[in-house]
């Protein structure tokens, strides 16, 4: 039996539950361990202060223009574009999106399966086992990569496959405030442990002479890829988002929620970095930068673990590598989601088989990179880099100047009545037509060229 595109799609349970699932999409590698390390070498608190400068004037401003996108044409990022306007070029940028997705969803889940394997080379370690522990924590072993994004992209399926409520809703309900708790108890712990205090300084006081243009142009790219935007993940999420409810204060909180959660992230890793520093545990390279990123997270972390020893050691690095594997999950959702919602609207496929058939493409291309792990930051650099700041300039210049940001502003008027007579339609509307789009062809320039 056929169904119409409506049964198809699915909304949101709740308010609650959307801001969740919008958080969870938010909240992922790129905060946990990005972030601190961007922080780390970048002044600390100076890039704190810039990264939420960035976050407010740009991130906010495009994640409420998604939204609307979304929720005004109930579609995917491509089928939005072409119920808005009839030019011929705009579907083209969602169908970026789409791509962009697929592509960063391919590497995003061999790092995810890194967090999930290091789980068991946490246990394996405890129990013993070094060499099954060691065979794991081997990023270069593609046999190993591949079954765990196997895993993980199994993982990511399946609740995809649930649709919008029964799916997406329900996971990141269960997940999201279990990754707070975690992360919550874990900085605590961490915060209060002596010798902590040097990290919790660089991180906090800031070092205002570190601000360059590169650190700026850092934390810009940092907002668009933690905030999710620029490829549509928002659009998709908007789209099944009812009339009733406050896009512009449902923004609000999944900003909030991000950056709260980053900010936290640095109070846990900053310190941890100079623990493990104080243990003996070197955390610079040869060229005295910051060991950053898979380095920080997959050696630092794993030998302060064990250097605490025992069954707190234990505990705490396995309760650490769960939280990231959660906060990976509930993004690989958003990943899959967007080109998932693009098959089912567009070419008429049951989600459950749209699901599958996105899911297993992506695995293929993931196995690939399993075997090849040194494609990720080539891929990462076109696809999210240069490709989601790409993106968002797009969807900034539909919306000033074809769908314009009336339109817009009407459609944030369901959920917000007072919004018509604010000041603040008429400031998003000066950010999404001319400061927004300045200052991402300032940043993508430099990134290219620079
Ligand atoms: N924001 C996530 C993170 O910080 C990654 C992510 C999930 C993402 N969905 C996205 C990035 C969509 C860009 C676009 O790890």
């Amino acid at each position: 039996m056929a169904t119409t595109p409506t049964e198809n799609r699915g909304t949101w349970n709740t308010k609650f539950g959307f801001i969740l699932a919008a958080a969870g999409s938010a909240v992922g590698l790129g905060n946990i361990w990005r972030f601190p390390t961007e922080a780390a070498s970048n002044g600390g608190a100076a890039f704190l202060i810039i990264y939420i400068i960035c976050v407010t004037l740009i991130g906010l401003p495009v994640m409420i223009a998604e939204l609307s996108i979304g929720r005004s044409t109930q579609k995917n990022p491509v089928g939005a574009f072409k119920a808005l306007s009839t030019n011929k070029f705009f579907p083209l940028v969602g169908f970026w999106g789409v791509l962009c997705g697929v592509m960063i969803l391919s590497f995003y889940t061999i790092i995810a399966g890194w967090t999930f394997s290091h789980v068991f080379v946490e246990i394996f370690t405890f129990a013993g086992w070094h060499s099954a522990a060691e065979l794991l924590a081997d990023s270069e072993n593609g046999w190993i990569n591949a079954i765990f994004a196997m895993l993980f992209m199994g993982l990511t399926i399946v609740i995809i496959r649930g649709g919008v409520s029964e799916g997406i809703e329900r996971a990141t309900k269960l997940m999201m405030p279990l990754l707070v708790f975690i992360l919550v108890i874990m900085t605590l712990y961490v915060v209060f442990q002596p010798g902590a205090a040097e990290g919790l300084e660089v991180y906090l006081k800031p070092d205002f002479s570190m601000i360059t243009g590169e650190l700026v142009l850092a934390a810009l790219g940092q907002a668009f890829f933690s905030l999710s935007l620029g490829m549509g993940a928002l659009i998709t999420y908007g789209s099944y988002l009812s009339k009733k409810e406050n896009i512009v204060e449902a923004a609000s909180f999944v900003t909030l929620a991000d950056v709260g959660i980053a900010f936290l992230a640095g109070l846990l890793i900053m310190p941890t970095i100079f623990l493990a520093q104080a243990q003996g545990v070197e955390i610079y390279d040869e060229t005295g930068n910051f060991l950053a990123g898979p380095a920080l997270i997959f050696q630092i972390l794993p030998e302060l673990f064990s250097q605490m020893g025992g069954f707190l050691g234990l505990t705490i690095g396995i309760s650490f590598f769960f939280l990231l594997s959660l906060a990976a999950l509930t993004s690989t959702i958003s990943l899959l989601e967007v080109p998932t919602s693009y098959i089912i609207d567009e070419h008429g496929v049951r989600r459950k088989k749209a699901a599958l058939y996105v899911g297993l493409t992506v695995l293929a291309l993931s196995i690939i990179i399993s075997f090849n792990t040194g494609l990720i930051g080539d891929i990462d650099y076109i696809f999210s880099v240069i490709g989601l700041p790409l993106g968002g300039l797009l969807i900034c210049i539909f919306i000033g100047y074809f769908w314009k940001t009336r339109s817009a502003v009407d459609e944030m008027k369901n959920g917000f009545k007072d919004i018509r007579d604010s000041w603040f339609t008429t400031v998003w509307s000066v950010f999404i037509k001319f400061i927004c789009p300045i200052i991402i062809v300032i940043i993508l320039a430099q990134t290219i060229f620079g």
